[in-house]
């Protein structure tokens, strides 16, 4: 099914996109995940913080590259001999700025085409700003993070990643 490229900001990673990339991955002979370089964005992480956190997510999944890119996704997409790009739809909300994306890039591009992955239901809430929010909080974030990314989130923010501060509660300490 050839190359096919995964873009986004990835401030960070989360499980909902790490289902994305595993499931592509199955259908594609080539995913990249591609960290998208915007001057415009203040990330929390830094981009080769994001890239080292979405290598180690990927190291079971030897047919995913990732990769960064500035300027425009479709001539990232040429450079990489690539059709098809990835996009996970969350809810009918998603749906009008991803449609708008894939008519600019089919415009920009013809030969390109969009594939929308709907996400799993467990992760139809998930995104990278409302975890960011709930960890700069002091929220538990252990079930929507792959574990490379707990551990830096615990670095910014000392949050809580293991589940230890509902159960400390819970024992009434
Ligand atoms: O994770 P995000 O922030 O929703 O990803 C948005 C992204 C990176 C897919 C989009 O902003 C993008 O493709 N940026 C590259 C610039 C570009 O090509 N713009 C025109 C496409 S409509």
């Amino acid at each position: 099914m050839g190359i096919a490229v995964y873009p986004g900001s990835f401030d960070p990673v989360t499980n909902g996109h790490m289902d994305i990339v595993e499931r592509a991955a199955q259908i594609f002979d080539e995913v990249i995940v591609a960290v998208v370089i915007n001057p415009d964005k203040r990330p929390l992480f830094t981009m080769d913080e994001r890239l080292e956190m979405i290598k180690q997510s990927c190291t079971a999944l030897p047919n995913v590259r990732v990769g960064c890119f500035s300027g425009l996704l479709v001539d990232f997409m040429r450079q990489e001999g690539a059709k098809v790009i990835i996009r996970g739809l969350r809810a009918v909300s998603d749906f009008e700025n991803e449609f708008q994306m894939a008519l600019m890039n089919k415009k920009l591009h013809p030969g390109i085409e969009t594939v929308f992955f709907t996400s799993q239901t467990e992760y139809a809430f998930l995104s990278s700003s409302l975890v960011k929010e709930v960890a700069s909080l002091g929220g538990d974030v252990y079930h929507f993070l792959p574990a490379a990314v707990l551990a830096q989130m615990q670095i910014k923010y000392g949050a809580s990643g293991s589940g230890e501060r509902a159960v400390s509660k819970k024992g009434g300490e």
